[in-house]
């Protein structure tokens, strides 16, 4: 059996990378620097990872301007890579003061105005994917959907999907689109198998559309024997 390097999101269309290079950690430590970030772009897109996993809030909403910068120094072609963010959480940070609560928007208004932010953050005019970060408990399907609907007629975002979804959370957006989510992006690795026995996996089967896999190394925790208290980016 072969593995094909890419994984086709939507057929004859929007490929990723089999492995995909996450941006949540690029400001841990020190800034690397526009310079090394550009290399970083490079040495990745060598190797086959032309996937680039970004969300609003990363480093504390400063990850996709910094990747952003790196991006504008590489030498390579916008169209050999695939951007990828993700909007809904609304961060209590030092960023966006206004939040002094962590909570949910998936509202159209703040969908639209963040892809916006994102695509000047990264120095692009369309992002390649884009999904929800997490379920919004408050969600109102209509006014999400709507938002999906004008950021991909205006050709902003090519295809959308989201993160953190259960089946039923999924379906209920589904439900309001002209066009399929073409992902769900959650944990699996062998430190958090839920998804094998909830349905989330069984669900893309069904439906027939390829997962994202986030923490595939228990965001380190298989080498070091350390608890893996599933940590996710919007969860510290
Ligand atoms: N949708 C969501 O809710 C969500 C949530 C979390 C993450 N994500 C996405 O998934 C991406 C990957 O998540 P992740 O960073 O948690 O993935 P991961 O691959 O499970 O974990 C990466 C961590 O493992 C450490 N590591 C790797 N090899 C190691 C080794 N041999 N010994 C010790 N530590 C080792 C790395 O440390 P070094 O950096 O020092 O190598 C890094 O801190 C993120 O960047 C983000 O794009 C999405």
């Amino acid at each position: 059996m072969t593995v094909s390097p890419r994984i086709e999101l939507v057929p004859g269309g929007l490929s990723l990378s089999r492995l995909v290079f996450g941006a949540w950690r690029l400001l841990d430590g020190q800034n690397p620097g526009a310079e090394e970030v550009a290399r970083l772009i490079d040495t990745s897109v060598d190797l086959g990872l032309t996937s680039f996993d970004h969300a609003d809030i990363y480093g504390g909403y400063a990850v996709e301007e910094a990747f952003g910068a790196g991006l504008a120094r590489w030498k390579g072609r916008r169209a050999g890579i695939e951007l990828i963010s993700k909007c809904g959480i609304m961060l209590a940070s030092s960023n966006r003061p206004q939040n002094r609560l962590k909570h949910y928007d998936t509202g159209a208004a703040h969908i639209e105005a963040s892809v916006e932010r994102s695509l000047n953050n990264l120095g692009t005019d369309y992002l390649d994917l884009l999904l929800i970060h997490r379920p919004d408990p408050l969600m109102d399907a209509d006014d999400t959907a709507r938002a999906f609907e004008r950021l991909v007629a205006a050709g902003k975002v090519r295809a959308v999907g989201v993160s953190n979804f259960t089946p039923d959370q999924f379906d209920l957006l589904a439900s309001r689109l002209p066009f399929p989510l073409v992902t769900n992006q959650i944990e699996h690795s062998v430190l958090e198998t839920s998804a094998l026995t909830d349905g989330r996996l069984d669900h893309a089967q069904r439906l027939r559309y390829a997962p994202m896999i986030w923490s595939p190394l228990g965001g380190g925790s298989l080498f070091t024997g350390e608890a893996h208290a599933s940590k996710g980016c919007g969860q510290r």
